[in-house]
């Protein structure tokens, strides 16, 4: 099977919507499986407490298990979320990245298919540079990096989230306006897009080692 990691921090769940549809875009591509992982919370279980929203995601999200820098040797693909953090990702995910050197020594993503996800206050409040700048980490693991081409004619007219960057929404002031249906079709396109080119490139490998 090629194993597609969706490595992801959400608070308020927006964010994890979008990984539930990459996954399912993912597992739509027969010899590929989605397997989701959330990173750390960072925040104090104080203000967390205050929030009944992040306090029910966070209750939501402990049946999923923590993502581990030792899943990226397993992946042949990973695509990473993160909500939209002064136009860039989450200390969270970012605190995930800092701790894969271990990972980046041994070249264990070098080869492999990297994509990006994010959700936002606005439309344009940052996506596109927090999608960038996701990316940075990924080439200097060497990855490959895949976006969402315009074969995709949504693309064309979303007056939502979605970008050549990677999937996303918009939620709006109190982020409680999920992603749409366009979001969502987005999504599911970047995910099997991410599997077929991670199939593709373990069967071309594969495929190079019989000709040596
Ligand atoms: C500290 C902080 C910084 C944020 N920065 C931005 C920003 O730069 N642009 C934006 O549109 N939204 C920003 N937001 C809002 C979140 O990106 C938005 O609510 C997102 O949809 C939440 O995703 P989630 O439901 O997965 O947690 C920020 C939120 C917080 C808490």
């Amino acid at each position: 099977m090629v194993k597609v990691y969706i490595i992801f921090y959400t608070r308020y769940g927006n964010t994890f919507k979008l990984a539930e549809m990459i996954a399912e875009g993912v597992n739509s591509v027969r010899g590929c499986e989605a397997i989701l992982r959330r990173t750390a919370e960072l925040a104090p279980e104080e203000i967390i407490h205050k929030d009944v929203r992040w306090k029910k995601m966070r209750d939501t999200l402990k049946k999923l298990p923590e993502a581990k820098a030792s899943d990226l040797f397993e992946a042949d693909a990973v695509i990473f979320g993160s909500p939209t953090r002064y136009g860039n990702m989450s200390s969270s995910l970012k605190d995930f990245i800092d701790k894969t050197a271990g990972v980046w020594i041994k070249g264990g993503l070098v080869g492999k298919v990297g994509a990006a996800f994010t959700s936002s206050t606005s439309v344009h409040g940052g996506q596109e540079t927090t999608l960038l700048t996701m990316f940075i980490p990924m080439l200097h693991h060497g990855m490959v990096i895949a976006g969402i081409p315009y074969s995709e004619e949504l693309l064309f007219t979303t007056k939502e989230g979605g970008s050549p960057y990677g999937a996303s929404s918009v939620s709006g002031l109190m982020a409680e306006e999920p992603p749409t249906a366009n979001d969502c079709a987005l999504a599911k396109a970047l995910g099997k897009r991410v599997a077929e080119l991670a199939l593709k490139l373990k069967l071309g490998e594969e495929a190079l080692k019989k000709q040596v």
